[in-house]
């Protein structure tokens, strides 16, 4: 494979952090993903700075955090949080990074990943599959809409989505 960037895009649960970090092992290039970078910048998890900040500041933290990286010049592979994308200038800074890669999950499969699952503030205390249908309508087109190569990932292990992006 040849040595460039790729950004992962895509619901929470869609497996942007595992296939990243195996892409990023293949390609031989740095993998950083945005919310491990935002956490660690800010000595917080992500639900300590939802509570006590709201979501507004932390989609300031991941545009801070996109722009931050569009300008390396290194090669990487970036996974990023699922709402990031739906900022405008994100995407300009997503495009400028590199190939945006959709993963592609359907909302039966994102329950399943997402069962139990007590880290992400956004599905806490709602009806699971509700919320994800809510969030996914309203991001769908837009995950479509900015990515250069959409991967669908029900049912595929990590390597064949890792390989499915490097031949496309
Ligand atoms: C969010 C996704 C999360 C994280 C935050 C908000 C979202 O990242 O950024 O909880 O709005 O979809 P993952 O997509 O990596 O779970």
């Amino acid at each position: 494979m040849r040595k460039r960037s790729y950004v992962l895009i895509g619901f929470m649960g869609s497996g942007k952090t595992t296939v990243g970090e195996e892409l990023a092992k293949e390609l031989g290039v740095e993998f950083i993903d945005t919310d491990a970078y935002i956490v660690e910048n800010q000595g917080r998890s992500i639900n300590e700075i939802f509570e006590n900040n709201g979501e507004g500041y932390f989609r300031d933290l991941e545009s801070e955090a996109v722009k931050k990286l569009s300008q390396s010049f290194k090669p990487m592979v970036l996974s990023v949080g699922g709402g990031l994308v739906m900022r405008d200038i994100n995407v300009g800074y997503l495009k400028a990074i590199g190939q945006i890669v959709y993963l592609r999950a359907s909302v039966d499969t994102l329950c399943v990943r997402l069962e139990g699952d007590d880290s992400r503030p956004l599905l806490k205390g709602a009806d699971l599959r509700k919320r994800i249908e809510e969030l996914m309508n309203v991001r769908k087109e837009r995950y479509e809409e900015v990515a250069d190569i959409v991967i669908d990932t029900d049912d595929k292990k990590v390597l064949e989505i890792v390989h499915d992006i490097g031949y496309n």
